[in-house]
C-alpha cells in the first residue's frame, strides 16, 4: 500500500520539520526535493549547465555539506525555473512517492504536479518577516555573516521567482490544507499536520 503526504510552500515555513515529524511519526520515507534542486544549482556554481547535471545527479550530489547556504538557495532557484531540469527529476520523485509503506515529500510543486494524487496535501506558510528570521537564526548557526535585512530580501526574491516562473509554480492545490506557522510553535504545527492526516488515513 502507497500512501502519499504532499507538503509545499515558501522557504523557512516549516515544511522540512514538519515533513520530517510526520514521517518519523507514521515511519514514512521522507524525501526533501528542495535538495534535488540545490544539488543541480550547486554542480551549476561548479560549472556545470543545469540540464547536464540534472541528468546525471546521483546519490553523492544529495550527501554533499554544501547545499545549505544562501548561494546554493539562489542557484537552485534559477535552475528550477528551466523546464528541462524539472523534467528530468520527475520520475525519481514520483517513484519516491509510491514506495510501500507510506512517503512524504516536500517541496513547491509536489501537490500541483508531481503528486496530484496525493491523499494529503499541505500548504505551509507563514509571513515573510517570521520566515527570514527562522532562516537568518539557522545560517547565523552555520557561521554566517549575513545581516536580517539581507536574509529576508533573499526569501523575498526566492519566493517571487518560485511563485512567478511559468514552469510549476509554487502555488496550493485546489484541495490543499493550508496552514499558516506564523503564530504556532512547531509542536503545535506538527501536531495539527498529524491531526489531518489520521483523518485521512
Ligand atoms: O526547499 P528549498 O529551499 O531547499 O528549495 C530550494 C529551491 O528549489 C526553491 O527555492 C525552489 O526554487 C526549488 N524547488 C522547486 N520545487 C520543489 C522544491 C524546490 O522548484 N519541489
Amino acid at each position: 500500500m502507497s500512501f502519499t503526504v504532499a507538503i509545499d510552500g515558501p522557504a523557512a515555513a516549516g515544511k522540512g520539520t514538519i515533513s520530517k515529524g510526520v514521517a518519523a511519526r507514521f515511519g514514512f520515507a521522507h524525501l526533501d526535493t528542495g535538495l534535488l534542486y540545490r544539488a543541480v544549482g550547486r554542480r551549476m556554481l561548479d560549472g556545470e549547465t543545469p540540464e547536464a547535471a540534472a541528468l546525471a545527479l546521483t546519490a553523492e550530489d544529495l550527501d554533499r555539506p554544501d547545499l545549505r547556504t544562501a548561494e546554493v538557495a539562489q542557484a537552485a532557484s534559477k535552475v528550477a525555473a528551466i523546464p528541462a531540469v524539472r523534467a528530468a527529476l520527475v520520475d525519481f520523485q514520483r517513484a519516491f512517492a509510491r514506495r510501500a509503506g507510506g512517503a512524504v515529500l516536500d517541496g513547491r510543486d509536489i501537490g500541483t504536479v508531481i503528486c496530484p494524487e496525493a491523499e494529503v496535501k499541505l500548504f505551509v506558510t507563514a509571513s515573510a518577516e517570521v520566515r527570514a528570521e527562522r532562516r537568518y537564526l539557522e545560517l547565523a548557526a552555520k557561521g554566517s555573516r549575513m545581516t536580517r535585512e539581507e536574509v529576508l530580501a533573499d526569501v523575498k526574491e526566492r519566493d517571487a521567482r518560485d511563485a512567478e516562473r511559468a514552469a510549476a509554480p509554487m502555488k496550493p492545490a485546489k484541495d490543499a490544507v493550508m496552514f499558516d506557522t506564523s503564530a504556532l510553535d512547531i509542536d503545535a504545527a506538527l501536531a495539527a499536520a498529524i491531526a489531518v492526516i489520521e483523518a485521512r488515513m
